[in-house]
């Protein structure tokens, strides 16, 4: 049987492996290093292949591909969300990803995304409070204490300088699971029985609830002036977490509009109302964060160009750690022409 040539063999991050990774690096130090590639590849914006994620819906969740390429490496994440599959003991979200050569089509890695999606999103929304939070902020409220809860938790930490979390979920369980995960990390940790007991004397608000409707984790009450919301949980049509009063007050910060007016808080507004793209705050084109009473939402929802940051960043480990397997998945004929001959001659 033939051997495939070192061109053909493709590096793959399983979730093991990613887990080693990201222990060997430090969970805080990959989010400030993630923070630093996303950064970096919002100011060079206008290279990238854009498009809205390909979204098939269904009853209970979505399937999604989000691709995009800077014109010398092309990537894709394979992505769901299925809000009721925690009650089936699975998780509600899961991904993959691919990054390829645009020279040659060939792929150079295939990697469990699952992980790193937390760990990417939570960077995201860190990224955001950074340019946007009011200064000094030192207090969250983190509302849905699931899957990403824990990571969102840590990522503000790093590079807010969070020292305070407040945990609210519908169930207690999950609360009391962030507290113990989070024990000993330099975080002042409190359990709240409600939603409005865990936003008193925040500064941020986070909401990573999931829930497949239009709900209200916030309602406009509960927003007084100066905070900053980092909305995670509505990132689907049908599937938002803020009243549409708090939009109508706040200064809105999108990743790519034609993706977040579908997905995003703001499918609750005309499709023309204003928003400002966090790649423009970033690059110093627009102002983010303008005076001290203004409400910021930073209206997440994921993009394309966030996974690609992630997915090349776990690439440039590999080298250094040797965290992955060789998997034999681009086909190798010795004649390229020969495909057929080749599969013959394996049997
Ligand atoms: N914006 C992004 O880039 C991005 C990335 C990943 C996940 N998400 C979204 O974030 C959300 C959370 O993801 P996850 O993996 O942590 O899910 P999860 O199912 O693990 O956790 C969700 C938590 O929300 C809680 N919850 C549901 N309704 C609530 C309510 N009304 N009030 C308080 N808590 C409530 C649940 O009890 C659960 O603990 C999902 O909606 C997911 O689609 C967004």
């Amino acid at each position: 049987m033939k051997t495939p040539s070192k061109q053909a063999y493709v590096p793959f991050v399983s979730v093991a492996n990613m887990m080693k990774i990201v222990l060997h690096i430090g969970i805080e130090r990959v989010m400030a290093d993630l923070v630093q590639e996303i950064e970096a590849d919002f100011r060079r914006w206008g290279k990238f292949d854009k498009t809205p994620r390909v979204a098939s819906h269904s009853d209970v969740g979505v399937i999604e591909l989000m691709p995009t390429s800077d014109g010398e490496t092309y990537g894709f994440k394979y992505v769901n969300g299925h809000p009721s599959n925690m009650k089936k003991g699975l998780q509600t979200v899961t991904a993959f990803g691919l990054l390829a050569s645009v020279d040659t089509g060939y792929p150079i890695l295939l990697s469990e995304m699952t992980i790193l999606t937390a760990l990417r999103t939570a960077a995201t929304s860190a990224m955001a409070a950074k340019w946007l939070a009011p200064k000094g902020a030192r207090v969250m409220a983190l509302i849905g204490n699931g899957a990403q809860a824990e990571f969102q938790a840590l990522a503000f930490k790093a590079i807010c300088g969070i020292d305070e979390v407040r945990f609210y979920d519908i169930d207690p369980a999950a609360t009391a699971k962030c507290v113990a995960n989070l024990q000993g990390r330099g975080i002042k940790l409190t359990a709240c029985k409600t939603p409005e007991a865990a936003i008193e004397g925040a500064q941020i608000i986070t909401t990573v609830t999931a829930d497949k409707q239009l709900a209200t984790i916030l309602t406009d009450n509960m927003v007084g002036s100066g905070v900053h919301i980092n909305g995670v949980g509505g990132d689907c049509p049908g599937k938002t977490e803020l009243h549409r009063d708090i939009l109508l007050r706040s200064s809105i910060f999108v990743e790519y509009p034609a993706q977040t007016r579908v997905e995003g808080e703001i499918q609750q507004l005309d499709a023309d109302h204003p928003v400002t793209e966090l790649w423009q705050v970033i690059t110093g084109e627009l102002a983010g964060r303008t005076s001290a009473a203004q409400v910021t939402l930073f209206d997440s929802v994921g993009f394309a160009i966030e996974d690609f940051s992630a997915l090349r960043y776990i690439h440039s480990k590999l080298a250094e750690t040797g965290m992955c397997e060789q998997l034999d998945i681009v086909a190798d004929p010795d004649d390229p022409r020969d495909l057929f001959g080749m599969l013959l001659r394996s049997a």
